[in-house]
């Protein structure tokens, strides 16, 4: 969680970062500060909320000549999220400034035995201590003293650092949070939590390693182990990613940007990977052979949020067409049971971010016991993909809105196609039968460019009796159940109302009884295999006078029957259907959160990326 930026080169200063700050306050945005050194002054501005208000307090500084400074958007964990808690944070003499992403866990006693040394702080933030540690320890090598600081720290960092002593360096170090450089000949160095602020001005993008220090200058960069103190040599890599990918481009919100990119997010997760001659599937990137594959005898999947609904949908499909038994898992909750788990075990982690905490800690878990990992990851280089044994990218481009749209549908083509390239070494799918899946796959994608506008347009209509709900069920049975679960994610996530995913057989066994004329049930009633006893569980709904939308299949008529509230959908191959069937469901929830007036991209109390356990 929380965002940092940082920037040392000819560009001046402030709009740079602040630029950059808009670019990462999908991470946090609790409050928001920049810091930059000018004349051998540090000048700070910080705000409480929205960038949007620190913006409005840094008009007159935005053409300041300052080129070197630091930037930083929160997500409140230790310190209510206040002005005075706003980083960038200073150490006594207001010599050295400090922005922190992450948890210092041993921050109370570091900061009791920097009080008896007569530090005086002035916020209740755990970042406040490392500025008071690297005074402590600063006798004129700024490297020195932050590597001996950071000796001292337990717990999880990504920090840039900045002293008046020091007037064309930034130091920045991570360990168990992101950080990345950019950096260009001309431009000059970047800092930043994720990719997107360092667009605009570069594509040579270096990816720190926990327990690294880089000395940034606007014409250099020197790596260093904080274990050693040796130099890393590492090189740039260059992303394909552009910073149009970064921006809304014309639409209201990222969300709505996002859902409408979908389409192309699959083709370009799938194209490639999947030979129409021979439905031979190819996975580049994973890295396992198939000694490897053919000792796996299960299967268990770990992530969090949305991309666990992902796996619950991938473990239908794995069981069904590959026939390895799945366990799916919250990542959260992975770390602490009884894992069996050895070497015949593969582990695979689903993760937009690729830096999600939890997910992380459960995959070098599963590492230590003899599980060989897979990632399905968004974000090329991050944590996950560069621990684990492999990675299937899926290609969605960056991802801003806080709730997950395009990472999903490309998750599920990720592993639907990961499902096809497992059936094929287990030689459970004859060729023909990848072949007009793979299409299948393709043909979705095309079925939902065609149907967006529209279906968008019905929902805007549909929610006008819906959008002031205080609660709301979703259900789906089979393929469709994590559906449900999904729906009712991105509705709560986004709009505040209370909403559940139930599996439709289960309402009978307790939930039912939260049905009357006042509670909304989205029902997903697609013509596929459990169609009937969806169908049952439906009329149960209506027989308590459940308000019921219905998602169905075109031409099923009988839908009309039940509920005036129906949405029809073309109808594709049912194994697809939960690619398609997710389209109304987020159109649902972005319909509802508009109307009521909320932040679609910024809902309240959350962060994009979670990296604190
Ligand atoms: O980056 P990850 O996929 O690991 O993130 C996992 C969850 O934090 C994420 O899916 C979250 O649930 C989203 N806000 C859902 O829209």
């Amino acid at each position: 969680m929380c965002g940092i930026v940082g920037y040392v080169g000819r560009r001046r200063l402030v709009p740079v970062v602040l630029e950059g700050l808009k670019r990462l306050e999908y991470r946090g945005y609790d409050s928001a500060g920049i810091v930059y050194l000018q004349d051998g002054k540090l000048t700070k501005y910080r705000s409480e909320g929205k960038l949007q208000n620190l913006e409005s307090i840094m008009e007159e500084a935005i053409g300041a000549p300052a080129h070197i400074g630091l930037g930083h958007t929160r997500w409140a964990t230790h310190g209510a999220p206040t002005t005075e808690n706003a980083h960038p944070h200073s150490d006594c003499s207001g010599d050295i400034v400090v922005v922190h992403n992450g948890i210092i866990e041993n921050y109370h006693s570091l900061r009791n035995e920097l009080i008896e040394k007569g530090h005086h702080f002035a916020s209740e933030t755990d970042t406040e201590v490392l500025a008071h540690l690297i005074e402590e320890y600063l006798d004129g090598d700024l490297r020195a003293a932050v590597t001996k600081a950071l000796a001292r720290v337990e717990g999880s960092y990504a920090l840039g650092v900045l002293w008046t002593g020091m007037p064309e360096t930034l130091i920045a170090a991570r360990n168990h949070s992101p950080l990345v450089l950019g950096v260009h000949e001309e431009e000059g160095g970047f800092l930043a939590s994720d990719i997107p602020p360092l667009l605009p001005y570069t594509d040579q993008i270096i990816f720190l390693d926990d327990q690294e220090l880089v000395v940034l200058k606007s014409d250099s960069h020197i790596i260093y182990s904080l274990v050693t103190g040796e130099v890393v040599e590492k090189k740039a890599q260059t992303i394909s990613w552009n910073a149009g990918m970064a921006e809304k481009g014309g639409y209201k919100h990222f969300m709505l940007k996002e859902i409408y990119e979908q389409p192309q997010a699959i083709i370009d997760t799938v194209s490639g990977r999947i030979n129409p001659e021979n439905g031979s599937v190819t996975l580049s990137e994973m890295n396992l052979s198939d000694e490897d594959l053919a000792g796996i005898e299960r299967i268990f999947l770990v992530a969090c949020g949305t991309s666990w609904h992902a796996a619950l949908v991938a473990k239908y499909w794995i069981e069904r067409w590959a026939g390895i038994p799945v366990e799916v898992d919250i990542a959260s909750e992975f770390r602490y049971r009884t894992l069996l788990i050895d070497e015949k075990v593969l582990t695979i982690a689903i993760s937009q971010s690729g830096e999600t905490a939890d997910t992380l800690a459960g995959i070098r878990l599963a590492k230590e016991l003899g599980s060989k990992i897979v990632i399905i990851c968004n974000v090329v280089g991050s944590t996950m993909p560069r621990e684990a044994h492999g990675t299937v990218y899926t290609h969605a481009g960056p991802e801003i809105g806080v709730a997950s749209t395009k990472a999903f549908t490309s998750q599920l083509a990720a592993l639907f196609l990961f499902t096809l390239y497992l059936a094929e070494k287990k030689g459970t799918m004859e060729a023909g039968k990848r072949i007009e899946l793979g299409k299948e796959l393709i043909n979705v994608a095309r079925v939902i460019e065609e149907m967006l506008p529209i279906l968008q347009a019905e929902i805007k209509e549909l929610i006008e009796n819906y959008y002031d709900s205080r609660d709301f069920l979703f259900v789906g049975r089979g393929l469709n159940f994590p559906i449900a679960l999904e729906g009712a994610l991105k509705l709560k996530e986004i709009s505040y109302i209370h909403a559940e995913g139930y599996a439709s057989g289960e309402l009978k066994h307790g939930p039912i009884a939260l049905i009357d004329k006042d509670m909304p049930i989205l029902g997903l009633t697609p013509k596929d295999a459990v169609y009937q006893k969806s169908i049952s569980n439906v009329e149960e709904i209506k027989a308590r006078q459940g308000l019921l939308i219905l998602i169905g299949t075109e031409g099923d008529a009988h839908l009309k029957s039940i509920t005036d509230d129906v949405i029809y959908l073309p109808e594709i191959h049912e194994e697809l259907n939960p690619i398609l069937y997710t389209i109304p469901a987020q159109l649902l929830a972005y319909e509802i959160a508009s109307r009521r007036g909320c932040d679609v991209d910024q809902p309240r109390n959350l962060a994009k990326s979670v990296t604190v356990e």
